[in-house]
């Protein structure tokens, strides 16, 4: 009756959550919306008995305005994921590759099971960074996607402006790149008063779209915005590419009070707000990072991070177990049960490693006093 591959496609793990715990596992943001996004969804409300609407003209046009590109070239998704599943409905038959690097977002590979297309995942190089060569040569001619996920998630690494425009010139016109920038707004060159500003530090998508007619870059309000739990994402790029994905979209799937939420945040005013609490992560980030490089002795126990979000590789947990005085514990999965019992949820990735949220200076101290770091 079902499907006999879909047992073997693992299914996708969300953050835990326990009872009374700090609640690091899912790199949200720890602020409830603004009031002035709260009003608006208590406003919408009002009128769910109607449907969305279907093209979200309001929200994509609101985008259009923060991206400076039109309306055509936004499409708007239950969440980036789901986006990410479009994009793999609209570029691939059964069989077609879609080649992302691994470890990164969990839901890439389950995605493209699902979808009868076929995963090919590029193992990150040493130092926790994609492999950009071995994911160009990893591109064959059944290849129709490529997932570039920057910052990436778990590990926390960028890739440079200049890699990634030789990676492209790599890539054969008739592939479709996507640039999954779920964590962009975290990097420490983004400019919260010009988001499509380019840096040589790290690509920007808007700056990218202008020049590949291949490339799309994917955002996401579950981060930065703080509304994961209403599930919007945003695409952008040439105006076929988002025609396609607008055409594999599960109809109303972004409803009416996410759509008046993401408005909302978009105000000027909000906006400014929201983006500047970039400015106390990031700066928790280099606390959290800098305390246990410090205290491990060693500079690359917490790769250098630009998500909202630190990694710790699984040859690192003995060293970061020890300064916890968690003596004996080597894996990812039993430093994450320490910290349960401290009282503070990680995200663990059996045999990989360990991910941890940062959010503010509050939820810090807890963190570091779970890792006898403070
Ligand atoms: C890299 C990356 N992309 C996309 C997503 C999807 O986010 P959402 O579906 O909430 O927009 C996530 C969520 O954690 C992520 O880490």
């Amino acid at each position: 009756m079902i499907r006999a591959d879909l047992s073997d496609i693992p299914a996708y793990k969300p953050g835990k959550l326990a009872p009374r715990a700090l609640k690091l596992s899912s790199n949200e943001m720890a602020h409830q919306p603004l009031p002035s996004v709260q009003e608006a969804i208590a406003g919408a409300s009002a009128g769910i008995n109607r449907y969305p609407d279907m093209a979200a003209v309001q929200l994509r046009t609101a985008l259009a305005g923060y991206l400076g590109v039109t309306a055509e070239q936004v499409a708007v998704g239950c969440g980036s994921t789901a986006l990410c599943q479009q994009l793999i409905e609209a570029t691939c038959h059964d069989g077609d590759e879609v080649v992302f690097a691994w470890r990164s977002f969990e839901a890439y590979p389950i995605l493209v099971r699902v979808a009868g297309a076929t995963p090919v995942a590029v193992p990150l190089t040493d130092d926790h960074r994609h492999d950009l060569d071995a994911m160009a040569a990893a591109i064959t001619d059944r290849t129709r996607l490529v997932f570039v996920c920057n910052p990436n998630n778990p590990t926390g690494t960028t890739i440079s402006a200049a890699e990634f425009d030789a990676f492209l010139e790599q890539v054969p016109d008739n592939v479709v790149v996507v640039l999954d920038e779920a964590y962009i707004e975290f990097t420490d060159d983004f400019d919260a008063a010009d988001p499509t500003a380019a840096t040589e530090a790290t690509p920007n998508a808007l700056q990218v779209i202008a020049e590949h007619a291949n490339v799309v870059g994917m955002r996401t309000f579950s981060k930065v915005w703080g509304l994961a739990g209403l599930r919007v994402g945003y695409l952008f790029g040439a105006e076929e590419l988002i025609d396609a994905v607008n055409r594999c979209y599960l109809p109303f799937s972004v409803n009416t009070v996410a759509q008046v939420a993401a408005i909302a945040c978009l105000e000027p005013a909000a906006r400014a707000e929201l983006l500047g609490r970039t400015r106390e992560v990031n700066a928790q980030r280099e606390r959290v990072t800098g305390a246990v490089n410090s205290a491990a002795d060693d500079e690359a126990v917490v790769p250098d991070s630009q998500g909202n979000f630190v990694w710790i590789p699984e040859d690192k947990v003995a060293a970061v177990a020890g300064i916890a005085d968690a003596e004996g514990v080597t894996t990812g999965t039993g430093l994450a049960s320490v910290l349960t019992e401290r009282g503070v949820v990680t995200r663990c990735f059996p045999g990989e490693g360990l991910r941890i949220t940062v959010t503010t200076a509050a939820e810090t101290e807890r963190l570091l006093a779970a890792l006898h770091l403070s």
